[in-house]
């Protein structure tokens, strides 16, 4: 059965179904929960998916009977794209009578809060970590907290808290499903409440593309790629929307108006991640998170980068496509999959195409894809042998910031010379690119010292950065020149010896 245009947005907020007509598809979530709805407990900070104070928790069904949580910036998040999840506020922790959920009760008895503002999102993101985890590690929740800042209280007394919550007893809770949803022995947790939850989500699933229309504007969210790809040619001007990481700030910091919108984020094959002998095929709008665990079996060395792009909420709504689509210069991902020979799969109608990706930026935010095309997957070399891999993110503030100049090298060095090179770079041009004349400076040459300086100085005479605020031009060019440096440094000596090249990740743990 076809929806039609009249169709609400159909979604659970704090176990409850709402239907929702006639708000703009540009609303975002944390404009609807604290105007309409009146829960205000959410906060709004920056309103740019950096400080957390939005945080809210959505749980999505996986289609069998269990459900996925994330922590969720409400900030960035547009309210169509909700259709079919359930949303969960502070609000919706306290038990009856008020009684604190054992998370918030883990908060006061650390000491978690002292002005509040940061409170909700907090523990909301604390929340979601309980449904993941029982015994967390340090990092693991610095990096459950990583999307959420505090001015006030110090992360100490908030870690306690996330260890105390972490560890409570999950049925302990004053409400039973909200408690970890991870039993001691690592078996997850379906508590009758969840399985509810996942009911009510079982009878909002679409089977075909919803259309909603309000305050005059457009929103389509196919289900399929056939079904993606007619609305795209029905409407080519339209705009592609995935986890709206980027397009959202379009909303809430340059109020843009951006006519019809489609989204890929419910399309089937576009989510979708296979791996096969030659290659790893990332469908457009898989998630970021998803998307590096794809590709760390066979790409350990990217693992920071990884972790130093965004947050965690970021992470799980932006896709590894709008990453790509988006052409920023600074964008992280694209300088690691240049140098790794990735393709970009574009579809149009049937036609289906193939690009290098270095071939996809033509200028400045000016991209291949036609009107009525879209970025379908991306694909990505298995490892070959011999590989040396380095990929640097450099920028002022080492987590939660964009990149002043990113920097990957993958070079097959075999008996002690370098086979083939490729050097893919951000932040120094007006596209993510591959470095050509350094990659000559490496190829059929001995990996010794004396060829890595040659590259540097390739690298360092190849580009013509910006100054701006992140950095200046020159800064760029020598950071460029010494990434070259380090590379070698790290990874010299044992790849002229034939041994195996440690990783970063081994390096760091051996620290
Ligand atoms: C707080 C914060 C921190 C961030 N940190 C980083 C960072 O460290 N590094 C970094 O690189 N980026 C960062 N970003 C930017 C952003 O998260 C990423 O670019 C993300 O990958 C975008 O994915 P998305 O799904 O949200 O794209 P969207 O916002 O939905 O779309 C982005 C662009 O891609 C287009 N698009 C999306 N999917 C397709 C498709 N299938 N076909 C054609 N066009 C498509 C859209 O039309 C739009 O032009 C950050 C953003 C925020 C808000
Ligand atoms: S208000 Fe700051 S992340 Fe949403
Ligand atoms: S308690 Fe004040 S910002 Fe965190």
């Amino acid at each position: 059965m076809s929806a039609t245009d009249r169709d609400p947005i159909r979604l659970i907020v704090n176990g409850d179904r709402v239907d929702v007509c006639g708000v703009s598809p540009q609303t975002t979530l944390l404009e609807w929960l604290r105007g309409p709805r009146q829960l205000t407990g959410t906060k709004e900070g920056c309103a740019e998916g950096d400080c957390g104070a939005c945080t809210v928790v959505v749980a999505e069904s996986r289609g069998d009977g269990t459900l996925v949580w994330k922590p969720v910036n409400a900030c960035l998040k547009l309210l169509p794209s909700l259709d079919g999840k359930a949303v969960f506020t502070i609000e919706s922790l306290a038990g009856p009578g008020g009684a604190l959920h054992p998370v918030q009760r883990a908060m006061v008895d650390c000491h978690g809060s002292q002005c509040g503002y940061c409170t909700p999102g907090m523990t909301m993101s604390l929340f979601a970590l309980t449904k993941t985890a029982r015994q967390p590690t340090r990092a693991e929740i610095d990096d459950a907290l990583s999307g959420n800042l505090c001015r006030c209280t110090g992360y100490r007394p908030i870690v306690d808290a996330a260890r105390l919550a972490c560890a409570g007893d999950a049925e302990a809770g004053d409400t039973g499903w909200r408690g970890p949803g991870v039993a001691a022995d690592g078996s997850r947790i379906v508590s009758t409440d969840e399985e509810r939850i996942a009911a009510q989500l079982a009878a909002l699933a679409r089977a075909a593309t919803f259309e909603y229309e309000g305050a005059g504007q457009r929103w389509i969210a196919p289900v399929d790629a056939d079904g993606l790809a007619a609305a795209c040619a029905a409407h080519p001007q339209a705009r592609i929307v995935a986890g709206a990481t980027d397009v959202g700030l379009w909303i809430t910091k340059q109020h843009r108006d951006l006519g019809t919108l489609i989204s890929t984020a419910g399309v089937r094959e576009l989510a979708a991640i296979r791996r096969d002998a030659d290659a790893t095929t990332i469908g457009a709008a898989a998630t970021l998170e998803d998307a590096c665990a794809a590709l760390d079996d066979d790409y350990p060395e990217l693992r920071e980068s990884w972790r130093r792009f965004a947050s965690l909420p970021i992470r799980g709504a932006g896709t590894l496509g709008g990453n790509v689509a988006n052409a920023s210069p600074i964008g992280d991902s694209m300088p690691a999959l240049i140098a790794l020979s990735a393709r970009v799969i574009l579809r149009r109608e049937s036609r289906v195409r193939s690009l290098p990706l270095e071939d996809y930026y033509l200028g400045y935010q000016k991209t291949a894809r036609e009107d009525g095309e879209f970025v379908a997957a991306v694909v990505v070399p298995r490892r070959p042998a011999n590989l040396v891999l380095r990929a640097y993110k450099v920028s002022k503030r080492r987590d939660q910031d964009i990149s002043s100049v990113y920097a990957a090298f993958a070079l097959v060095v075999e008996n002690g010379i370098v086979r083939r090179a490729r050097i893919g770079c951000g932040g120094v041009a007006p596209t993510p690119s591959r470095a050509g004349a350094a990659e000559v400076a490496l190829a059929g040459r001995p990996w010794t010292e004396a060829t890595a300086q040659a590259a540097a100085s390739a690298l360092e005479g190849a580009y013509t950065p910006i100054d701006d605020l992140r950095a200046s031009a020159a800064y760029r060019r020598r950071v460029l020149g010494n990434l070259m440096r380090r590379c070698w440094l790290e990874t010299g000596a044992s790849a002229a010896a034939g041994a195996r090249v440690p990783t970063r990740v081994d390096a760091c743990a051996g620290d």
